[in-house]
């Protein structure tokens, strides 16, 4: 089936078979590698994205469901080489190292600082507990997440 779609606000359109998630359309269709391909079964959070401004799991998102539909993923935060500021956090605070969790934790995090700019620390651990991380021990994470929301 044909789906269009709207990622990163350009409009795009692509064959994918009825089974297709989301997560590999954006990946092998779309040519964005940024969401990552960790589990795929809603587990790590190292795949999302925001559909229609909610954070989702794009592994768990059937393509065809973003049929019609708005996503943008981490490529779409910055604007070329601007980079977002919870990217530009995360690169000053450090809080990277394989980096194969920290696309889904930046759209994680832009989505909290969206609704909510100065989030308790409480409010961090909860909406960033869907991201696993194997690497950080999460404290420069944290440090992070807290940096993006000063700025
Ligand atoms: S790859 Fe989607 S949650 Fe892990
Ligand atoms: S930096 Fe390696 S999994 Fe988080």
């Amino acid at each position: 089936m044909r789906i269009a779609v709207t990622v990163n606000g350009e409009r795009a359109a692509a064959d994918v078979w009825e089974g297709e998630s989301l997560l590999y359309a954006l990946r092998e269709r779309f040519g964005l590698p940024g969401s990552k391909n960790a589990c795929e079964q809603g587990e790590c959070g190292s795949c999302s994205v925001l559909l229609d401004g909610e954070l989702v799991c794009a592994c768990l998102v059937l393509a065809a469901q973003a049929d019609g539909h708005d996503v943008v993923t981490v490529e779409g935060l910055g604007a070329g080489e601007d980079l977002h500021p919870v990217q530009q956090a995360f690169v000053d605070a450090g809080a990277v190292q394989c980096g194969f969790c920290t696309p889904g934790l930046i759209v994680a995090t832009a989505a909290l600082l969206e609704s909510k700019p100065d989030p308790s620390d409480y409010e961090i651990r909860e909406a960033l507990s869907g991201n696993l991380c194997r690497c950080t021990g999460y404290t420069k994470i944290f440090e992070a997440v807290r940096l993006a929301a000063g700025r």
